[in-house]
């Protein structure tokens, strides 16, 4: 690790044998210390276990903090909430990215920057025509963007500090752009080109809703709403997607496959799916009245259903985004002038049953930022196929954050988990004509 030396360390010892090993153990800046196993193979001959990685780090990591037991999430030592009131989406970008807030003038010239590089090569709007109109959008991003390493060849060159700045500019300009896109094809409307007189969320909600027979009409709460939104999703510490992007990454793989891992893997209903799926059990309860006969379900461990935009493998308290998530929500209510969405009023009640309910309690479950994001995107407009997209547009910020850093980090190697191995043992090649 990068100048992070040990303040003590706990030994271990094989069971009815003499033979130990002396584990470092590494302080964070804040969090839990962490025992550095890399001498554990080579000094007792065996490996650890821990499916998920529930305790295991796999980086060191100066971005993003989390103490699920409290509720907190830092942003390089900034709280989610003040970031959320008091600053913008692309002043969130430079801070995860270079690691402090931009004065005036750095501020403006990264604004400019992500601006200037906001278009598509042109070629790259052949290959929406090769999807299906209907084809799921996370598909066609995903697809879009590994595409867009054989648009920049110069990308592979990832040892080289200006290439890797550059690359973060065209993920985070373009994302908007090819979501924006993604959706006007599934719709066959012609696609907007993105406006530089607009801000980025702005712009985004532009492209998306915008046709060119007649002007666009804007509206300033949803696009604050809409840039809110992007910070809360913008970063995450090592969650699946970031973990993915950083695997990818240990390879040397370009910016643009490793973001493209980290699609694919954001899609899952466990992960930035569930905002999706969260509209979708809605619509299926359907009714206040269905919520108690849901929960029975998902509290059945035969029934394979779980309540989602509920639970959290590190918040175990409560999850801040969802918090502010919920404000949003009864916000832009508010602005569009939806009174008593039935949606709304079923997620709350939902909300209240189960954090009153023993299983939930227990469990330590409550609503994470996905339970209320489904909501408040309905009502400003998007289909529900586009929700994880959006994740994905504020999520590339914090994969490319996270890969700059690790990319930056000389203690990184190749990402290589090992396994326990409970297959055959060796045996010999049985010729078919003896098989039974
Ligand atoms: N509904 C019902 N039971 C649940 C839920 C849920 N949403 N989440 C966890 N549990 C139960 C689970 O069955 C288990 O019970 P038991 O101990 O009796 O076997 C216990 O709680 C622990 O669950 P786990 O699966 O070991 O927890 P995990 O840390 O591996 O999973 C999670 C975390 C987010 C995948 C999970 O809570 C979940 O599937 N939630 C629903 C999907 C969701 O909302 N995902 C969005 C997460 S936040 C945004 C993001 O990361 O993208």
């Amino acid at each position: 690790m990068s100048g992070t030396s040990a303040v003590g360390s706990i030994t271990v010892t094989l069971d009815g044998s003499d033979n130990s090993a002396k584990l470092p153990l590494i302080p964070g800046s804040i969090g839990p210390q962490v025992a550095d196993i890399r001498k554990l193979y080579d000094n007792l001959g065996v490996f650890t276990y821990d499916p998920g990685f529930g305790n295991t780090a796999s980086c060191e990591s100066k971005i993003t903090y989390i103490d699920g037991d409290h509720g907190l999430l830092l942003h390089r030592g900034y709280p989610i909430e003040q970031l959320a009131e008091k600053s913008s989406f692309l002043e969130v970008a430079y801070l995860l990215l270079r690691g402090e807030l931009p004065n005036a003038k750095e501020k403006i010239e990264f604004e400019l920057g992500v601006l200037r590089h906001n278009m598509v090569h042109e070629q790259l709007r052949s290959f929406y025509n090769g999807f299906r109109r209907d084809a799921h959008p996370m598909a066609v991003i995903c697809g879009v963007v590994g595409a867009m390493s054989a648009f920049y060849p110069d990308s592979v060159d990832i040892n080289n500090p200006e290439v890797r700045r550059i690359s973060a500019f065209r993920l985070i300009a373009k994302l908007p752009t090819i979501a924006a896109w993604a959706y006007k094809y599934s719709i066959g409307q012609p696609f907007m080109y993105p406006r530089n007189d607009l801000g980025y969320a702005e712009n985004f909600l532009y492209m998306m809703g915008a046709v060119p027979p007649e002007p666009y009409q804007h509206n300033e709460v949803l696009s604050q709403a809409m840039d809110r939104i992007l910070i809360l999703h913008a970063d995450h510490e090592q969650n699946a997607s970031t973990s993915t992007v950083r695997l990818a990454g240990s390879t040397g793989a370009n910016p643009f496959a490793c973001v493209a891992a980290g699609i694919a893997s954001l899609w899952g209903p466990a992960h930035g799916g569930a905002n999706e799926a969260v509209l979708k059990m809605l619509a299926e309860i359907g009714h206040v009245s269905n919520i108690k006969g849901f929960i029975e379900k998902v509290k059945d461990k035969n029934s394979n259903v779980r309540l989602m935009g509920f639970g959290h493998r590190v918040y175990k308290n409560y999850d801040p985004r969802a918090k502010i998530m919920e404000k949003t929500c009864h916000e832009v209510l508010d602005v569009l002038g939806i009174k008593g969405d039935p949606l709304l009023d079923l997620a709350m009640e939902l909300e209240n049953i189960a954090l009153n309910d023993e299983y939930f309690v227990q469990r330590k479950l409550y609503p994470n930022v996905d339970f209320y994001s489904g909501i408040i995107l309905k009502a400003m407009g998007f289909p529900t196929s586009m929700f994880t997209v959006l994740f994905a547009v504020a999520r590339t910020v914090g994969w490319v954050s996270q890969w700059k850093e690790q990319v930056e980090d000389s203690s990184q190697r190749i990402g290589r988990p090992r396994q326990i191995y409970t297959g055959a043992k060796q045996r010999d090649y049985v010729p078919l004509s003896e098989r039974g």
